[in-house]
């Protein structure tokens, strides 16, 4: 692939995944080991590619290798350093990252709140493995091509099964079809169709980077305070947050039922450990929709998040 800078570069970032993932044989669509191949083959598998790029030049790097389930914050760092390095050189149009479905979203939000980038980052993945019968990795990667080529294409956002959707709203939400993400109530941001982009006509909120996103990207990732998820759920104990306390935690997400209510063995737990500095916020553990009101006496995370991705949040607000 070349890899002199012009001013039609798109960098593609490779990180690993089912995307890069291989099989024994081309029937088994789950017991494959992920995180296989490099950027390179993934593209060079990619039939009609260079048609389809119109002249526009690809630059890879493989930044990461790995199953994404196993996601770090170092990972996230270096990748958020790279995609800082190449968004400031004026010939890069955008980049196109692979990466693994399960934490996609959390990347996706960790990158739009550290960079806000004014340029596209798009996010591609696979449900398939690149030895199935059928992959799905190249059909996905060419959707990506498209959508950061496009002149409307702005920030962070995810690009599967032909849709694009937005940092904030993104969340898998079947471990298994194709068609793997959504945006819930929001709904895509648009759709790829026969390598053209239609927008439905929302735009993605203009989101700002994190007052300290700077340092996120800087300091040591040693550093970034302990924020844990937890869930309110039938049966909860208060000792899930008191060891938490103990060992250390500084932060703390809490998933809560319905619009935001709190098992009261939770609740007061909770309370306690704020009263020992600990920061919790509250989500609602429902797939869709985001707490109305104030219905416990603890102060809810930012708006349209999910609790992964409001645990990200809380790191970075946390971060000193
Ligand atoms: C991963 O998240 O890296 C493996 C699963 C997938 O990509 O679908």
């Amino acid at each position: 692939m070349a890899s002199e800078i012009n001013s039609k570069n798109v960098v593609v970032l490779g990180t690993g995944g089912t995307i890069a993932g291989t099989a024994a044989t081309a029937a088994d669509h789950t017991g494959y080991t992920a995180a296989q191949l490099g950027v390179q083959q993934l593209l060079g598998a990619v039939p009609g590619l260079q048609d389809a790029l119109q002249g526009h030049t690809l630059v890879c790097e493989q930044v990461a290798q790995l199953d994404s389930k196993d996601m770090d914050h170092a990972t996230w760092q270096a990748l958020a350093v790279r995609c800082a390095h190449w968004l400031a050189q004026p010939d890069v149009r955008g980049i196109v990252i692979t990466h693994g479905t399960d934490t996609l979203e959390e990347t996706t939000w960790f990158l739009q709140t550290v960079l806000a980038p004014a340029k596209p980052v798009v996010l591609t993945c696979a449900m398939r493995p690149a030895t199935a019968l059928v992959p799905d990795g190249p059909q996905n990667l060419l959707d990506a091509l498209t959508v950061v080529r496009d002149p409307l294409a702005r920030g962070v956002l995810a690009v599967c099964a032909g849709s694009i959707h937005g940092a904030r709203e993104v969340r898998k939400v079947h471990p298994y079809r194709l068609d793997a993400f959504s945006s819930g109530e929001a709904g895509p941001l648009g759709w790829v169709e026969q390598g053209q982009v239609r927008w439905a006509g929302r735009r993605a909120p203009g989101e700002s980077a994190h007052p300290n996103a700077t340092r996120a990207l800087a300091g040591a990732v040693a550093n970034w305070p302990w924020v844990a998820v937890l869930h309110s759920h039938a049966g909860a104990d208060a000792r899930q947050v008191q060891s938490l306390v103990s060992a250390g935690v500084k932060g703390i997400v809490l998933a809560g039922t319905g619009n935001g209510t709190v098992h009261k063995a939770l609740l007061a737990a909770l309370l306690e450990a704020q009263a020992k500095g600990v920061t919790v916020r509250l989500i609602t553990r429902c797939a869709q929709g985001q707490i109305v009101g104030q219905p416990a006496a603890l102060q809810a995370a930012p708006a349209g998040l999910n609790p992964y991705k409001a645990r990200i949040s809380l790191m970075l607000d946390l971060l000193d």
